[in-house]
């Protein structure tokens, strides 16, 4: 074994982070047999070093992080800081100066993961991931690296703990969603704005970093459609229920039919709940890939907290020191195959609508005309009358396989109609 330490710096020091630097500590020895060098916590850059860490030397901490990365001596950067800038800077820095990264970021890699693959080949680094989609759980290497033989044609996952737990919550107790947000807060898995979850800014990253690899196609956040999870209602779980469903905030990569494109999005959707993903429960993430060879798999497990992520850091740390003792990089971006990223409006699923209707003769005839004008085929009509008097009815109508494009434009017409007083919800059914 080399003598000689591997340097790490470390950027961030948060919940992540410190769990880095814990299990650097506590396993150097199992790192050092499995890497075939020691590794050495180096220096850690934070914003406010006054906050006391424990375990970490004060000497390491630094609050330069720009001087820690062009030291010339660092061998690995482990960014855990998140965010655009300054994490795009230091990286860049980073590989200039001579050292490879592995981060956590995927708000930067779903933007611009293209250029910052182009800058690690550039200066001959490593650029590792593993830890920004889904936590702990084996995503990016099965992806890039088990299934490099096979054909992927569908990555469908449930990529966000927060609005699983909410999900899960409204389902299992019939709260709404604020009352399951709340609790979700209290417990520490929503932050105080929990705007980038729930509003599937989260989600959509994370899509956008699995289609490309799962397609070798560059797919950036702006290619993914993304729809949060606020507008979700314990009326939508019931209606789930009586289909045999549940909701899901879902992530799905597809291949199209012709093998000619793709698509990414991010929505809540109703899915059987004899799928695997239905049974996800809590915080809980699990990632479900169909491919030409292997067929179905699931990978499952938590796609959040301090040591999760810090679990798929490590991994990539080892396989980053690994490389550089070997004197190799491992595999970098692969977007040979550059696939067109398709429109929302060319995605083909099933939909669950509900909408509250005039309960006269006629009505269930003319919305069935407009869902024919636009190409839809119904698959289920279900009327239910009110006791209370109102003249309305509420219909459910679930549809065959369409466009999207094609039940925008029925939606579109139905509104149009004296007769529909409403367009209560708008489900897609995925995973049939
Ligand atoms: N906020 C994310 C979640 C974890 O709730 O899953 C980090 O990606």
């Amino acid at each position: 074994m080399r003598t000689r330490p591997l340097k790490v710096a470390l950027l961030g020091c948060g919940v992540v982070g410190s769990e880095v630097a814990r299990i650097m500590t506590t396993h150097a020895d199992d790192l050092a047999a499995r890497i075939g060098a020691p590794v050495e916590l180096a220096g850690v850059a934070v914003r406010r070093p006054s906050r006391v860490r424990e375990g970490i030397d004060p000497a390491l901490v630094t609050t330069d992080a720009t001087a820690l990365v062009k030291r010339g001596d660092i061998d690995v950067v482990v960014e855990v800081i998140g965010g655009i800038e300054p994490a795009r800077t230091l990286i860049t820095t980073a590989f200039e100066y001579g050292a490879s990264v592995v981060s956590a970021n995927k708000a930067l890699l779903a933007q611009d993961g293209a250029a910052l693959h182009a800058a690690a080949e550039e200066h001959g680094e490593d650029l590792y991931y593993e830890a920004a989609v889904a936590g702990a759980i084996p995503l990016i290497r099965p992806l890039r690296e088990s299934l490099a033989g096979d054909k992927v044609n569908r990555v469908l996952g449930i990529v966000n703990g927060t609005t699983n737990f909410i999900l899960d919550k409204m389902d299992s107790t019939g709260a709404g969603y604020q009352e399951a947000l709340d609790e979700a807060t209290a417990l520490g898995y929503a932050e105080a704005d929990p705007t980038a979850d729930v509003e599937a800014f989260d989600a959509a990253a994370k899509a956008a970093i699995l289609a490309g690899i799962a397609f070798h196609t560059r797919v950036r956040l702006d290619d993914v459609y993304r729809e949060g999870m606020t507008e979700v209602t314990s009326a939508d779980f019931a209606s789930a229920r009586e289909m045999g469903c549940t909701i899901k905030l879902l992530a799905i990569c597809e291949r199209a039919a012709d093998g000619a494109s793709v698509t990414a999005r991010v929505h809540p959707a109703m899915i059987p709940l004899s799928h695997p993903l239905a049974s996800v429960r809590g915080a809980y993430n699990a990632v479900f890939v169909e491919s030409d060879a292997a067929g179905q798999l699931m990978f499952y497990g938590p796609g959040a907290g301090g040591a999760p992520t810090a679990s798929a850091v490590l991994g990539d740390l080892v396989a980053v020191c690994r490389n550089r003792l070997s004197g190799s990089t491992g595999p970098g971006e692969s977007a040979y195959a550059a696939l067109p990223v398709s429109p929302m409006g060319d995605v083909v699923t099933r939909y669950h609508i509900s909408l509250d209707v005039a309960d006269k003769p006629g009505v269930l005839a003319q919305v069935a005309t407009v869902f024919a004008e636009h190409g839809v085929s119904i698959d289920t009509v279900r009327q239910q009358g009110r006791l209370d008097g109102s003249g309305e009815a509420s219909l459910v109508v679930v549809t065959h396989r369409a466009s999207d494009a094609s039940l925008t434009g029925t939606v579109e017409a139905l509104r149009k109609l004296d007769t529909v007083r409403g367009v209560a919800s708008i489900m897609r059914v995925e995973g049939e």
